[in-house]
């Protein structure tokens, strides 16, 4: 086990007469029921906008697909069962899915409870409802503050025993605030029954960026500080804030995507070839890259944020929260000490796209006469709105003169078959296959890395919708390097 890695223990008594089906050892051997399947699912904020968005058409995909047929209890302060289906029916047309039956089917197996978070009655009215369940998986789609205190109600309630629970992101608003949440969750669930969820990782691209650098010998070689200049992220989306102006202005690019899915990319861009091909052996890795980002500074991020924002419903009139960062980030290895890694993020930039761009150091001398100097060779990994790898390079133009152009190589993978990141998910915690989710230390040492950049450390400039944010986002740039804009799409929706 790494220095800092989570103390990990079973969370449920050895043996108990049950078969163990494992994907994966909490150190009980066998018996272990750590595997095991859950055996109803419960989700406390049921009439909120994620339950809407992703929840249902995750849960009515995993039924489809996958033979999901546990009992589904939402629990919220409003509404009842029959407002609750019609929810449900409502998210699943908002989702483009029209299939009667599989609809039919899972709306049937809905339940609800009705009461509040901070009351231990609902709770209790939730172990009632979970009858001879034994396994709950209880998904918190609830803002973060309250975390605290639904996991303490579920201990009191007894529905706590033997189940899993799923956190949402942003796991904590800092270091210290997710720590001391990491100590209250764990007075109730130890690690392998914790799965703080981000949905980049469980992205079909995302997992590709893991697949295409270990199961290709040609890539190792130069994916080093020797052959690489730099890497950048680029995440910008096309939409704003829209209605989700309140959740937002407490939040802010870095703590809303970039301490969480683009620090996650960056760690499966930097680790070192995992030591086997657990879920363990690659959280470890990714562990150990977080670990070794140095803490960023002001002078290392711009945050911008676009006109108009503050008119948006929900946003405090004065807000100062960012809608766009550009960050420099440096990770102190061996493999990577010397190279920057960059990451561009923000709401109301051109396009919306999320591309990865690793930068090679260009040839040692020029050979060739070339008026323009060349551009380096690169390769670029676009994760979406389609799933792409290109490699950058030069080829000679057609001609007597030795002079070239840019060419790349394209491969382009868009099947339309991936299973949608919360399905895939939600269908791995009910198995108690954490291999794609947020391990304590991991959140912490992302914490770590954004912690002195939070909030107001660092100027806020402004910038004009549909532009590539401040320009004073160049000023971080090493010199020589350049943002390397990804190239349009469809504008996407927001989630
Ligand atoms: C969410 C953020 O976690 O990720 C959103 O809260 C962001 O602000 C979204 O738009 C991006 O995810 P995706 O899957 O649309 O790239």
């Amino acid at each position: 086990m790494p220095a800092g890695a989570p103390r990990r223990r079973c969370p449920y008594p050895s043996g108990g007469g049950q078969e163990a089906r494992l994907t994966q050892s909490c150190g009980e051997g066998d018996r272990c029921m750590a595997a095991e399947r859950s055996d109803a699912f419960v989700f406390f904020g049921a009439t909120g906008d994620l339950a809407f968005k992703q929840i249902f058409p995750a849960l009515l995909g995993l039924s489809r697909d996958e033979g999901f047929d546990l009992p589904v209890i939402g629990v919220a302060r409003s509404g009842d069962l029959d407002s609750l289906r019609e929810r449900a029916r409502q998210s699943l047309a908002a989702a483009g899915i029209v299939d009667g039956a599989a609809i039919g089917s899972l709306t049937a197996r809905l339940r609800y409870v009705k009461g509040s978070d901070d009351d231990v009655e609902t709770f209790h009215a939730l172990r009632r409802e979970l009858g001879d369940a034994r396994h709950p998986l209880h998904y918190l789609a609830v803002p973060p503050a309250l975390f605290g205190e639904v996991v303490t109600n579920l201990a009191a309630s007894g529905c706590a025993a033997g189940a899993r629970v799923i956190l949402e992101k942003p796991f904590g608003r800092d270091l210290a605030s997710a720590i001391a949440l990491n100590a209250t969750v764990h007075e109730v669930f130890d690690e392998p029954a914790i799965f703080r969820i981000d949905h980049y990782l469980g992205k079909e691209p995302v997992q590709n960026l893991l697949y295409f650098r270990f199961a290709n010998s040609f890539l190792e070689p130069l994916w080093n500080r020797d052959h690489v200049a730099s890497v950048q992220v680029n995440m910008p989306e096309a939409f704003d804030v829209a209605d989700r102006g309140a959740f937002y202005d407490q939040a802010g690019a870095v703590r809303d995507v970039v301490q969480n899915h683009l620090l996650q990319v960056v760690s499966l861009l930097g680790m070192e070839p995992p030591s086997g091909h657990t879920g363990e052996a690659i959280r470890d890795g990714q562990f150990k890259v977080l670990d070794s980002i140095r803490a960023l500074t002001p002078k290392d991020v711009v945050r911008g944020q676009y006109r108009g924002y503050r008119e948006v419903r929900g946003v405090a009139p004065g807000s100062t929260v960012e809608t766009f960062a550009a960050l420099r980030l440096h990770i102190d290895t061996w493999r990577w000490g010397g190279v920057p890694f960059y990451i561009r993020t923000g709401k109301s930039l051109p396009v919306s796209a999320t591309e990865v761009l690793v930068e090679l150091k260009r040839p040692p001398q020029s050979v060739f006469a070339e008026s323009e100097p060349p551009d380096a060779d690169y390769f670029r990994f676009r994760l979406s709105p389609d799933m792409a790898i290109s490699l950058g390079a030069r080829a000679k133009k057609p001609g007597e003169a030795l002079v070239g152009e840019a060419v790349e190589l394209y491969a382009c993978h868009q099947s339309g078959t991936e299973r949608p990141p919360y399905q895939r998910l939600i269908g791995d915690a009910t198995r108690g296959d954490q291999a794609l989710f947020a391990r304590e230390d991991s959140v912490e040492a992302a914490w770590r890395v954004v912690d002195g950049i939070l909030d107001d450390r660092a100027p806020l400039h402004d910038y004009e919708p549909g532009t590539w944010g401040p320009s004073e986002a160049a000023g971080i740039l090493a010199h020589g390097d350049r943002w390397h804009d990804p190239a349009g799409a469809a504008p996407a929706t927001t989630t």
